[in-house]
């Protein structure tokens, strides 16, 4: 099978990560905490490197002076780090405290519990009737549904051509009587409890004070943290709207059913943007946002059929948004066709800071009607503060609008390595073609830039490719490496995604060049060791 023809294995993706160090089961000793993980010496690097080109791309090197390629006008981008836990009041009036919940339904006979909306199943007839056998939905569901069916029917797997199926599979959310249901895992049908409403906040205890005085939460996202001190930017950098605020940090979320590998954590690390503009110029800057996010994506190498943005139609979209997009990747985990979330861009008006000024406005009512409570007040109390706009030129008022472009710094991590995983042949140091897996990452997101490699452990050949090592290492995140044969090592290398492997050799002694290979092609050249830094350089940022 060819590159493109074969779908790539999430087990072997998984694996790789685990054998060379990029993601490690958080408390593996202990068995693991589920929804956690750990990021090993090539994993760190790896997203480091994803945070820091986000961060150096959308922060500090776009062009305040000029109109940016796309952008209606100039802007200007600072960046912000707040505290993860933040007063009670601001989930109240974010609307995470009333409405940021998932449903979850409990099965009496195992005692698992599972997403509602994440279980699929298939009515089929069986001994005692009609059941709806279950499974969680993802690549594997239709052969373990099958599993379930051939229990309730009392068949056997080589008689699977005589079970008799309702119709096709659906959600468990269109079943509206859960009486017939067989959980995932369960041995009978009606074990599973009806849909119970869970909120995905991780609640904490703040100083010596017990119960509700000492409640707080573990911030589910960092966009609040950008709301509650718009005020603070603009009063401290003296910038004119429009202005961007950026963070990048941890966020916590209690996901019923964590999984597939760091897709679905219970902790994650976002890079978001909270965009504020004039109402009138939003939609232009909602454009701007969603086109120029997409092309992140595709510069950093996620360029082919894989990512698709996809706008959400105008019945997904929340009553103060007029736009929504999402950035997606077709993540080897998924059923052929299906797309995973990366980020989201969306346009939120002037929710947020009018949330926070005058209180938490219901889903339902009318955005410009506080919502009250039986003593006639603001039912969460907004903190009373004048969070608008004034322009100094034409001393217009206003409350800006926002477009947030919000991304997973571990989806994207997870999307550039499922990317990257290639399985091609290359050379051993017999000449024979081998199996080769190699990690296609850019080179701006490589952990490791580049390897120096003596050719053999002797004739001077390590001390020299010792001083190529130490003075590269003053620019890049270079490794060194002197054992096994030279062609095990490229491979090594290979795996750990380096873009350039350099080979110090018997003609480096006479006329210090040295060969620099390149990991996609195995091309090889020979270059002045004096040039390598220019050359790494220039490779590094153009891709
Ligand atoms: N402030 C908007 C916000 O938080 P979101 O769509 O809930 O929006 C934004 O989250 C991004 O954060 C997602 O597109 C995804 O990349 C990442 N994310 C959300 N939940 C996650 C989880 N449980 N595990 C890993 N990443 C997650």
């Amino acid at each position: 099978m060819s590159e493109k023809e074969s779908k790539k294995s999430m087990n072997d993706i998984v694996s790789l990560c685990k054998r060379r160090g990029f993601i490690f089961q958080n408390s593996e000793i202990y068995g693991g905490q589920n929804g956690f993980w750990d990021y090993g010496p090539l994993g760190v690097e790896l997203k480091r490197n994803v945070k820091e080109a986000w961060w150096q791309d959308m922060v500090l090197h776009h062009d305040d002076m000029n109109v940016d390629e796309g952008a209606p006008t100039t802007y200007a981008m600072e960046g912000l780090d707040c505290s993860i836990i933040m007063h009670p009041q601001v989930w109240k009036c974010s609307g995470h405290y009333d409405l940021f919940h998932d449903f979850m339904v409990d099965c009496k006979e195992t005692g698992k519990r599972y997403r509602h909306d994440q279980l699929v199943g298939r009515w089929v007839q069986g001994k005692q009737g009609s059941v709806f056998v279950t499974a969680q939905e993802g690549d594997e569901a239709p052969e373990r549904i099958e599993r379930q069916a051939l229990k309730v029917s009392g068949l056997r797997a080589k008689n699977k051509d005589q079970l008799v199926y309702e119709g096709e599979m659906q959600s468990l959310t269109e079943i509206e009587d859960l009486t017939s249901v067989m959980g995932p895992d369960a041995k009978e049908a009606g074990t599973l409890t009806e849909p119970r409403e869970f909120n995905m906040m991780i609640p904490v205890t703040v100083g010596a004070l017990s119960g509700e005085e000492g409640r707080a939460y573990l911030r589910p996202e960092t966009a609040q943290g950008i709301f509650v001190n718009f005020k603070n930017v603009m009063d401290t950098t003296r910038h004119r709207l429009p202005l961007g605020i950026a963070q990048v940090g941890k966020s916590f979320r209690n996901e019923i059913t964590p999984r597939n590998f760091t897709f679905r954590s219970r902790e994650f690390e976002q890079m978001e943007i909270e965009f504020f503009c004039h109402p009138d110029e939003s939609a232009a800057w909602y454009a701007y946002w969603r086109d120029r996010r997409l092309a992140w994506f595709k510069n950093l190498g996620l360029a082919g059929e894989n990512l698709q943005m996809r706008e959400h139609h105008v019945d997904e979209l929340s009553h103060y948004s007029t736009g929504t997009a999402d950035i997606e990747y077709a993540f080897p985990f998924l059923e052929e066709g299906e797309f995973g979330e990366l980020e989201g861009v969306a346009h939120r008006g002037d929710f947020d800071l009018r949330s926070h000024m005058e209180g938490k406005l219901d889903e339902k009512s009318d955005p410009l009607e506080v919502q009250l409570n039986e003593h006639g007040q603001p039912k969460y109390r907004g903190c009373g503060k004048d969070l608008g706009h004034r322009d100094d030129l034409t001393g217009e008022k206003y409350i800006p609008h926002v477009i947030e472009p919000s991304a997973g710094a571990d989806r994207s991590t997870l999307a550039f390595i499922c990317e990257a995983y290639t399985v091609d042949q290359a050379p051993d140091d017999k000449g024979q073609m081998q199996e080769r897996v190699v990690m296609k990452f850019h080179p701006r997101l490589a952990p490791i830039k580049a390897a120096i490699l003596p050719l053999v452990k002797k004739d001077g050949m390590p001390e020299v490719a010792r001083d190529v090592y130490l003075s590269l290492k003053k620019h890049f995140n270079v490794f060194y490496d002197e054992k096994a044969a030279i062609g095990k090592r490229y491979r090594r290398q290979d795996e750990a995604g380096t873009p350039f492997c350099i080979t110090v050799d018997g003609q480096t002694l006479e006329d210090q060049t040295v060969t620099l290979r390149e990991r996609d092609s195995m091309a090889q050249s020979r270059v002045p060791i004096s040039d390598l830094k220019g050359i790494i350089a220039e490779k590094i940022a153009n891709g």
